[in-house]
């Protein structure tokens, strides 16, 4: 599924995934233990933010100077009704060219949306996106090998896709990260979540 078919499902269910996700704490314990490898904490990205802007709260408690990046504009609207001070970019990760480097990127629950060929290139520029020991943080499928899948979601059928664990490490190693941890979190749900640090 092309990111605008996904980004028009997820304009359809921001609102509920607002009221859903608001105080919810998913994600947050994989986020502070990613924020635990960080060295500096200057600007942090939150991918496919949606609507909730919990990372983000965490992001700013933690002292970050947090940002959302998201392709549906229901969610980028509902967030930035939340957070009126944070910078937010309505963009598709796949074509978005990051304006500066980060001490920490969070793609929670996002970039496995993405369309098989647009995963390497988009894993690639969050690591480049990376400064020095800077953390990447991002889930994905926890297959052996490349593929894709669809599912309903609150009414919604989404695609998702994954290279398979072993290559999303290839590409971190050849893109200068190093793998810090990395959980079946949700087993026996084929659910991965990978923190990698830039070297
Ligand atoms: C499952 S939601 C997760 C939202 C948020 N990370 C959270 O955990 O609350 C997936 C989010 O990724 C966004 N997304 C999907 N594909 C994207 C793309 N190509 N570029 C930017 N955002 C994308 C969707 O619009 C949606 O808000």
């Amino acid at each position: 599924m092309e990111p605008n078919d996904t980004s028009a499902r997820y304009d359809q269910i921001a609102q509920w995934w607002q009221t859903q996700h608001q105080d919810s704490t998913y994600g947050i314990a994989q986020l502070e233990r990613a924020i635990k490898f960080t060295f500096k904490q200057h600007a942090a990205l939150d991918v496919g933010c949606g609507s909730s802007g919990r990372f983000i709260n965490s992001l700013s408690q933690h002292g970050f100077q947090p940002e959302g990046l998201d392709i549906s504009r229901e969610m980028i609207n509902l967030a930035q009704r939340l957070h009126p001070e944070i910078t937010f970019y309505r963009e598709d990760i796949c074509d978005w060219q990051p304006p500066k480097l980060y001490s920490l990127i969070a793609a929670w629950d996002s970039t496995f949306h993405l369309p098989l060929n647009r995963q390497a290139p988009t894993i690639k520029k969050l690591c480049d996106a990376l400064e020095p020991d800077g953390v990447l943080l991002f889930t994905c499928g926890g297959g052996y090998t490349s593929s894709e899948i669809s599912g309903a979601f609150q009414g919604q059928e989404f695609e998702y896709s994954t290279l398979g664990v072993d290559t999303f490490l290839q590409i971190l190693a050849e893109h200068h990260c190093t793998c810090r941890h990395l959980e079946y979190d949700q087993y026996p749900e084929n659910h991965v979540y990978i923190i990698a640090q830039k070297t």
